[in-house]
């Protein structure tokens, strides 16, 4: 991969590892300095990147709240939506500081044709995002496009927030979906950097060790 801007992805999942509800309902896992934690984490980037799984789901409107942050940015808000199925109504576009990473051509400046494939190719979305001036990215979810993110070996840091609260179900998303690994060999290692108690529940803050 060429050069690519530092990705932290921040996650927040019950005690029994779930980051939803069955069908994607959404769930409050963590409490108010959390959030806070957030907003400071999301204050510090320059894109804030989701999936089109997330924005069905929740549909967040990705900014920093000047409720938990003096001086709140503007982050660059992208969502990872091949094709196109993002709602023309959705909380993404209240301005133009978006950028829909798809993978069909567009002469639309909001959004970039990322690869060929069926879906978002990370290393070039990666790298087009480093063209724009994004130095730091955070990934917030869900549990597929995190995923794809660590079989790319593109996250450096790793937050996950573990809340006291049981989720259950075993079609529940978690924050690393995806296909999961077939080999010990491809368990990605990780060095835990932080860990700190937070509203009832736990931060873990772990750097990525990726072996080529
Ligand atoms: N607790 C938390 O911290 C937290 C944070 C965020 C989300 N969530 C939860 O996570 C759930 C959504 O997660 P999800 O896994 O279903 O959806 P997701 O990861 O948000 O989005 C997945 C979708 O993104 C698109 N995509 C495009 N390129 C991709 C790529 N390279 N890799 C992966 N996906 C790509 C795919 O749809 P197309 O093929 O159509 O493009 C894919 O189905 C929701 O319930 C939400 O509430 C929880």
């Amino acid at each position: 991969m060429k050069k690519r801007p530092h990705v932290t992805v921040n996650v927040a999942m019950s005690a029994d590892g779930k980051i939803a509800m069955v069908e994607n309902r959404e769930v409050k896992i963590s409490g108010d300095r959390d959030f806070k934690r957030v907003h400071q984490l999301r204050n510090g980037v320059d894109a804030i990147v989701v999936g089109i799984g997330t924005v069905l789901a929740d549909d967040p409107k990705l900014t920093v709240k000047k409720k938990y942050v003096d001086d709140p940015k503007k982050p660059l808000r992208v969502v990872l939506d091949s094709g196109n199925r993002i709602p023309k109504y959705s909380n993404i576009f209240t301005d133009h500081n978006y950028l829909i990473a798809t993978t069909v051509s567009t002469d639309d400046r909001n959004r970039v044709k990322c690869g060929d494939g069926p879906r978002v190719d990370i290393p070039i979305l990666l790298e087009k995002l480093y063209e724009r001036g994004v130095r730091k990215i955070l990934v917030e979810g869900g549990g597929e496009v995190i995923s794809s993110f660590v079989k790319a070996k593109a996250v450096d840091e790793y937050f996950v927030y573990v809340g006291s609260v049981i989720i259950g179900g075993r079609d529940a998303p978690t924050p690393v979906d995806g296909d999961g690994m077939i080999s010990r060999d491809d368990l990605i290692r990780l060095e835990l950097i932080t860990h700190e108690p937070m509203d009832d529940g736990m931060l873990l803050g772990y750097r990525v060790i990726y072996h080529d």
